[in-house]
């Protein structure tokens, strides 16, 4: 049996907690023979909450569960963590601006990039969730100078799987014969799913759809999911969240399959034209522990002008956040 590895998870006792930690202890995470250490994160007032969801946890009786730690503070919650899911975040409210918005997640994403700087594994794996999750990511990662950039991943793998589903279903396949599409840019309303490279059963995917569909409906569709969710459930998506959480790190730690890619939030290179730095959906490859872009795919007018609004939105993010004093 492998030693345990530790993973932190924040908002623990929220809705995507209440899916997600189950999952890890269940081993959809890491594998069936990576035992792990759960640590757990949250604000004081939701502690009690959290003592209850650890009492389930418990009751699991999940084998590769070796430990579990609460806490309010960021400092204990990721000491020593090699893996760190950044799920819990301040939502928007009512009548709250986007400048509002990302202030209130700066006194959270601020802190908890400077704790992670300190106390982390040296090696560890950031994802962030919650929302605005590629800016939040940014700012996580700029308070946090002894680690590496590219430790720091959002998450836009849901908008990833809600992209195969959608294109499974109108070519009347499996999710499993779908490959290589690509999310670019932000998980919001200005994300692109991009169908250009994917294929269905080996089939070009734009050969069995019509551009019309694809442009009027399958990409709104995909990008406003979230919104559909919250009407039909009255709450946002929390399982499926979790779902793609745990695909994320899957993948990242144990590696995308041969010939496929899979589309993750990480610091832009430069690559496709994007402004370096930024934390923006690309499809990537994983072997061993480390992503890298797919290169050299062909861009059309249509998906430049697509990838270049999604960068827009992120940029004026950064910019944001930059005049608040939250990132350089
Ligand atoms: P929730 O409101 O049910 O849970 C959030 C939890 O975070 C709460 O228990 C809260 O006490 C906790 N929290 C708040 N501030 C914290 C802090 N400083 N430290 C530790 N814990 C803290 O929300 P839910 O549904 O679990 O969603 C969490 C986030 O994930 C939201 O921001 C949501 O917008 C985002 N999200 C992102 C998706 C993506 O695809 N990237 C998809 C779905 C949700």
């Amino acid at each position: 049996m492998k030693e345990p590895v530790r993973v932190a998870v924040t908002g623990a006792a929220g809705q995507i907690g209440y899916s997600l930690l189950f999952r890890i202890a269940a081993g959809d995470m890491l594998g069936q023979d990576q035992p792990i250490i759960l640590q757990l994160l949250e604000v004081t007032p939701a502690l009690k909450a959290l003592s209850g969801v650890v009492m389930e946890l418990n009751d699991g009786a999940f084998p590769l569960l070796h430990g579990i730690v609460t806490s309010d503070d960021p400092m204990v919650a990721f000491k020593d963590a090699d893996y760190a899911l950044l799920v819990g975040a301040m939502p928007r409210k009512a009548g709250m601006e986007r400048g509002d918005l990302l202030s209130a997640n700066g006194g959270i994403f601020k802190p908890q990039g400077e704790a992670l700087s300190e106390v982390a594994s040296r090696g560890v794996k950031v994802l962030v969730v919650g929302n605005p999750a590629n800016t939040n990511a940014l700012i996580a990662q700029q308070n946090a100078p002894k680690l590496d950039a590219g430790q720091f991943t959002a998450m836009v793998r849901l908008d990833h799987n809600r992209a195969i589903s959608q294109l499974a279903a109108k070519t009347d396949s499996l999710v499993s014969d779908v490959k290589n599409l690509t999310i670019w840019g932000n998980h919001s309303s200005t994300q692109y799913p991009d169908l250009s490279q994917a294929t269905v059963g080996g089939k070009k995917a734009l050969d069995l759809v019509d551009q019309q569909w694809y442009e009027e409906e399958y990409i709104p569709t995909v990008a406003k999911r979230g919104a559909a969710i919250i009407e039909a459930r009255g709450a946002s998506s929390a399982a499926s969240a979790a779902s793609a959480a745990i695909d994320h790190m899957h993948d990242w730690a144990l590696g995308t399959k041969d010939g496929e890619w899979v589309s993750m939030g990480i610091p832009s290179d430069g690559s496709y034209g994007i402004p370096k730095g930024l934390i923006y959906g690309f499809p990537v490859t994983v072997k061993g522990g480390k992503y890298a872009i797919v290169q050299d795919l062909p861009v059309s007018d249509f998906s430049r002008a697509k990838m270049d609004a999604t960068a827009k939105e992120l940029e004026e993010e950064r910019d944001a956040v930059r005049d608040l004093g939250l990132v350089k």
